[in-house]
Parts: structure tokens; sequence; C-alpha cells
């Protein structure tokens, strides 16, 4: 009698089979005739039923299947007389692996707060929320692979450890295995990186780019998928410190061509998760509109998280310069607000999230492709444009989310690369070896980073960035 997942007792007919079941009590409901055990075991957002019989299953042991306690039950798979189900589990023989104190264990079978659930993170997981989001991040991460694959893309692994700062904006994570508490010093008085295990200074990545532009230098059409680091100190529903980038990079792309395949890869992921996480998602858009409830009028979404993941599957990204946005920005009635005037009036500057959501949510109504920012606002590798004040960027946004994508044209001409580097203080002579790509064998090239998170936070329809990665790391939080 051979152990089975409650994923494959839904998906085909084991009636009249004898299995071994194992999982976690989620409820029970006991008479004096039987008890009805609700059971999961992580395969599927569905409960199972099992009915226990006082005549067979010893009552003490009854006792102990709490909510949280976890079993191991043998019997046979019957047709259910309940409403809602097909089947459930008669049991002949029920273990207890292990106990959960009612008292003390913390999930009760109630509604618990997100901001709850964020502090017991080690336990949130048997949670039939936190249950769906894992379930689709991992469709979503399989997703990834299958679409570069199909496509001939090979995934490089990219290191962890660098050297660099391919963003160049200073925030990254120091890696040392100096004595901080007494460094040994130079003779000036600075810390002498010569004596650390690397012989110079590192840190995390921020980004496998710069790693990625050398692979598709040779074998053409490459992908990253790993994590990323950024000691940026954004508190918000948006930001990590360790997060996940997907960061393909393709030799003879040029911009359009970029934009093209985030599109396309975009629309092909949210519509695999839709095609095979139906049980989840349909979880996640009750949980979502819930949510949505709850807000005042005016706050609310038009669609709800499954009609919205359609859309974007469905329709048209729309495609427009940063010079086109400002103009419609200016236009606008919000320009009234002192926000979006200090904006229009200074062309040049990023765009805050309230610009990006004015575009997205109330102009466009749909994802949207910013193009050609100004150079100053932009990562140095970026391909000048012949206006010499953009570069061949390009942001996706997305309703709800805000920046998913970036990325860009890569400049592959030698002279105006070091230029710009040295405009912007970042060591040519380091760089020796990116330069190289443009020394031997130069070529166009593009490529652009996925967030992750950003992506799982838009299908599963979560609204904090927290509740989509299993253990976040944030300012101040490294716990577990
Ligand atoms: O726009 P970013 O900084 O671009 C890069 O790192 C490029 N090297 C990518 C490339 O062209 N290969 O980051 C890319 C994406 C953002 O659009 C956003 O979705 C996500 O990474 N991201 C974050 N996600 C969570 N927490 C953070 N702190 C993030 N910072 C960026
Ligand atoms: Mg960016």
């Amino acid at each position: 009698n051979k152990r089975v997942k409650i994923k494959e007792l839904l998906e085909k007919d084991y009636i009249g089979q004898e299995v071994t079941l194992m999982g976690w009590v989620r409820t029970k409901r006991s008479n004096k005739n039987v008890s009805f055990i609700a059971l999961n075991d992580g395969s599927s957002i569905t409960n199972f039923q099992i009915v226990a019989d006082p005549n067979i299953i010893n009552e003490e042991l009854l006792k102990r299947a709490t909510t949280g306690a976890c079993l191991k039950i043998k019997g046979k798979i019957v047709a259910s007389q309940g409403a809602g189900q097909q089947a459930e589990l008669n049991a002949e023989t029920i273990e207890v692996l292990g106990d959960a104190d009612p008292e003390k264990y913390p999930l009760q079978p109630k509604k618990h707060s997100l901001e709850f659930l964020r502090e017991i993170a080690h336990l949130r997981m048997r949670t039939n929320t936190f249950g769906a989001v894992f379930r689709v991040r991992h469709a979503l991460a399989f997703a990834v692979h299958k679409y570069f694959n199909d496509k001939g893309f090979f995934y490089i692994h990219t290191p962890i450890i660098t050297a660099s700062d391919a963003e160049g904006a200073g925030e990254t994570f120091k890696v040392t295995t100096l004595d901080l508490k007494k460094p040994p010093l130079n003779e000036d008085g600075s810390i002498n990186f010569k004596e650390d295990f690397f012989e110079r200074e590192t840190n995390l990545t921020v980004s496998g780019q710069l790693e990625g532009e050398l692979a598709a230098m040779g074998l053409a059409d490459i992908y990253t998928f790993g994590p990323t680091f950024r000691a940026e100190n954004s508190n918000t529903a948006r930001h990590l410190a360790e997060f996940w980038m997907i960061e393909p990079e393709m030799a003879f792309y040029d911009a359009e061509d970029n934009q093209n395949l985030a599109e396309d890869f975009l629309k092909y992921v949210i519509n695999y998760a839709l095609e095979n996480c139906k049980d989840d998602l349909e979880f996640l858009d009750k949980r979502a509109a819930e949510e949505e409830n709850a807000k005042k009028a005016d706050q609310r979404s038009e669609l709800g998280l499954l009609e919205r993941l359609r859309f974007v599957v469905e329709n048209e990204f729309q495609r427009l310069t940063y010079t086109e946005a400002i103009d419609i920005l200016k236009n606008s009635n919000h320009n009234k607000k002192k926000k979006f005037q200090y904006l229009v009036e200074n062309w040049g500057v990023d765009l805050q999230s309230e610009h990006e959501r004015y575009l997205v949510e109330k102009h466009f109504k749909k994802p949207v492709i910013l193009t050609d920012y100004p150079k100053e606002i932009k990562a140095f590798y970026m391909r000048q444009n012949d206006d010499g004040k953009t570069v061949a960027a390009m942001d996706i946004l997305f309703p709800g989310i805000g920046e998913i994508v970036g990325g860009s044209q890569r400049e592959e001409r030698l002279e105006k690369l070091t230029q710009r580097m040295e405009e912007m203080h970042i060591p040519t002579e380091e760089m020796w070896w990116y330069l190289d790509t443009r020394r031997f064998g130069s070529t166009p090239h593009a490529g652009f980073g996925l967030g992750f998170e950003r992506l799982v936070l838009f299908v599963t329809g979560m609204g904090n960035i927290r509740d989509v990665i299993a253990f976040p790391r944030t300012p101040g939080h490294a716990e577990f």
C-alpha cells in the first residue's frame, strides 16, 4: 500500500484502493460516532478528508490529531458522501509522526494577518495562502527555464561574489574574511585588502549582467537566474535586500528585439501559471478580491487577479519613450499636483513611482515599455543614442507593481563606452576584462533583468514582496 499525494488523489480515480497518506492536520471535527480530519500534504491547495471511526482508531490517538500535528494514515479510498469532494479516506491505522501542542502551536484554524505570519515565516508554509504562493513561484521558475531552453538559450551561472558593482549605484554588501575589529592597515591607515581572502575588496553581486555579457559574446543567447543583493535602504513593499533576477543577454539583438523578447517572455510565463496553477490562482483570486473589497472605492483595481493576468497575456504592451511619457504627464490633470509639476519642468529626472502608476494604471491601463531614458539616470553600459542625451534603455512597468523589468541595448563601441565610464568615474583599468569584449569581436547586443519576486507578486496578487519569497531579507531582518 503505497504513499500517494493528495494532488494524485484529486486527479486520478483511486476509489477502492488501499493507500498511505502523510500530511498535516488542518482541522478536526468529531462527534461520538466519527471524526473528520482535513489533511494537507503540500501538494495541493485542497485538503483531503480522513474519516476515522473511534471503533477502529484508538481515541487517545485521535485526540492527538490536533491542528498542526503530522500524521501517517493508512486506509481505503471511498466515494465521499459529503458535498464538494469526490473521495475520502477511511482510516484503518493512524500514526502520529509529530504532535503539535494546541496550547503552543501558533497557527490556529482561523485567518491570521500576513504581518503576523511574516513573524513566523518558519511556519507560514503550512497555510493555504503561502502554500499557493510557493507552488505558483515554483511554476514560474520552471516556466522561465522552459521558455529559454525552448528558444535555444543557455543557462549561465554567474558568480555571487564579485569585485564589481554592475549598476554602479554603490549599494553592495561587502564580503571579507578580515577581522573587522582589528583589520590589517596600510601605512596611510586604510584597510589592507591584500591580506583579505581574495587579496582585494569584494562584494555580493548586484546583477549577473556583466558576466552574462561575456558569455553572450561566445554562446550568443544566454540567461542567468540567480540571487542578487542590494544594500539599498528601501523599506518598501517592492524592495528586498536579497532577490532573484533573471537576466537574458543576446548577441546581435538591438533595442527593439530586446523589447519583443521581454514582452513575449513575460506573456509566456504568466500564461504558463494560468494554465498550470488553476486551483492555486483561483484561491489567490478570491483572497485578492477580499483584500480589494476592504479598500476605499477609488483605490480598488478595476479587474480581479485572474482578469488582470489574462489581460496582460492577451494585449500588446504600450511602448513609448521617456520624453513622450513626460509630455503625457505634462498634459495630465495630475500635473497640477506639485510632484508632477517638478517632473515636467525638469526633463532628465527619474520618474517617481506615482508617475509610473499614473501612466500604467490611469492613462494606458496596461503594461508599458518606456524607452530612451536620459543617460544621466541610467547605468554606464547602456548604448548612447544619436541625440547625445538619451540611451537605448527600457523599463517595463506593470499595473500595481511599477518597474518589473530593466534593460537596454549595450554600448558595443569601445570608444563610446570608455568615454562614458570615465565620465561616470568607473575604473576602466579594473574592468579590462569587460572592455575586452569590445576590443575583440564586438557586436551589438542587448539584455534585460526581470525581478523574479516582482513577477511572483504580480501573478499571485499579493501586496507585499516579503510574502512571495520564503525568507525575506530586508533592513533589520535576517533571522531565518
Ligand atoms: O533595473 P535593475 O537595477 O537592472 C539591472 O540590474 C540590470 N543589470 C538588468 C539587466 O539589464 N541585465 O534591476 C532589474 C530588475 C528591476 O526591474 C526590478 O524588477 C528588480 O530587478 N529589482 C528588485 N527587486 C526586488 N528588490 C530590489 N531591491 C530590486 N532592485 C531591482
Ligand atoms: Mg531599474
